[in-house]
């Protein structure tokens, strides 16, 4: 199959035109890019489980332009869930809520709940209402791969297994949006983002964060490896760390150091990824980071970013791509 990149209203048309033949379409959000069917054609939602290698039992979020095109998809709006789609949609946040009979089992891996995310990137909003119908959408990369952040990024990981890439430049927030389910006693936090718990628990009262026993996807990206780079990578707190390591592994190996402006100042001619001086610039430009990283090296040392506000979902994802591994 050939993939085509396009972008503008092309693009749209082209899109929505795949959508209606039950076809697949990657599309850009403000978080990732995701890869798009009709939410209510379960035949159509298999085929991103195809293009993915995805396991069935991880459920798909379902994409909405619009407020009023929740009620359809879900049983019943608690006022929790009422009260984040008021205060945080549109934005990068997924909200758990019971399913309606409509959404297909496979959309939601046979759960009685469904993830909902009304996207603000223009595009997708264009997108979704163009379609005229719901968009169940994982993130656009094979299974296990890194997050695409870029339609370059969806290209080269996803080119040949999915007919279209709606080319809408490079997503602004940069990590997947914060998953909340809002079917238990109090809201809980099952994947962090950049809507951070003390953001909801300001408007909530109170939220927790999942750390129970990874039951099926009841805590997203704990059941299975995600974000993985094709080489290996590990985390360094300190600058020293991860110089000496640097010197270390370059004997045998093509190291790459992933770092915020103020380490990049003292690594030398290292190679060296600078991923900016603020918090919103290092969750930007992480997964392309890891990205590039994984092209012009063959070993990632990362810096522990911490673990205030956003960095927190920022460490959630490089922990994942290192699979735990400090230095
Ligand atoms: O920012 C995002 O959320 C992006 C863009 C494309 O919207 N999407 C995304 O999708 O990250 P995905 O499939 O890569 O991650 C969605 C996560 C999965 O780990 C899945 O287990 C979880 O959401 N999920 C979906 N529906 C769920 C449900 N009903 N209950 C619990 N977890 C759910
Ligand atoms: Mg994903």
């Amino acid at each position: 199959m050939k993939t085509e990149v396009l972008q503008g209203k092309i693009a749209l048309k082209r899109a929505s035109e795949l959508i209606a033949q039950g076809e697949v379409v990657a599309f850009p959000t403000e978080t990732v890019y995701g890869l798009g069917a009709n939410a209510f054609d379960s035949e159509a939602v298999s085929k991103i489980f195809v293009a993915k290698g995805r396991p069935n039992d991880n459920p798909l979020i379902v994409h909405v332009a619009d407020k009023s095109d929740i009620t359809p998809l879900v049983d019943y709006i608690s006022p929790y869930a009422q009260a984040i789609i008021d205060n945080f949609m549109p934005g990068p946040i997924t909200v758990i809520m019971p399913k309606s009979d409509k959404v297909p089992s496979n959309v939601s891996a046979g759960l009685s709940t469904v993830g909902i995310r009304m996207p603000m990137h223009p595009v997708a909003r264009e997108f979704i209402r163009e379609c005229g119908l719901p968009i169940a959408a994982p993130s656009a990369n094979t299974s296990t791969h890194i997050s695409p952040t870029s339609a370059k990024h969806v290209y080269d990981d996803m080119q040949g297994k999915i007919p279209l890439i709606v080319d809408g430049g490079n997503c602004e927030v940069g990590i997947e949006s914060t998953i909340i389910d809002t079917t238990t006693d109090v809201p809980t936090i099952l994947r962090p983002g950049a809507i951070t718990a003390q953001d909801l628990a300001k408007v909530l009262g109170q939220v927790v964060n999942f750390t129970g026993e990874v039951v099926v996807a009841k805590a997203p990206g704990m059941k299975y490896k995600h974000y993985a780079p094709t080489c290996e990578m590990v985390v360094a707190k300190e600058l020293a760390d991860a110089l000496a390591e640097y010197d270390r592994k370059s004997k045998n190996c093509r190291p790459v150091l992933i770092c915020s402006t103020i380490w990049t100042q003292k690594v030398g001619d290292r190679r060296v990824i600078d991923v900016g001086d603020n918090d919103k610039q290092v969750a930007r430009n992480i997964y392309g980071a890891m990205h590039e990283a994984q092209e012009i090296g063959d070993y990632i040392i990362c810096q522990d970013f911490g673990d205030s506000g956003v960095m927190l979902s920022v460490m959630n994802r490089v922990i994942k791509a290192s699979g735990g591994k400090r230095i």
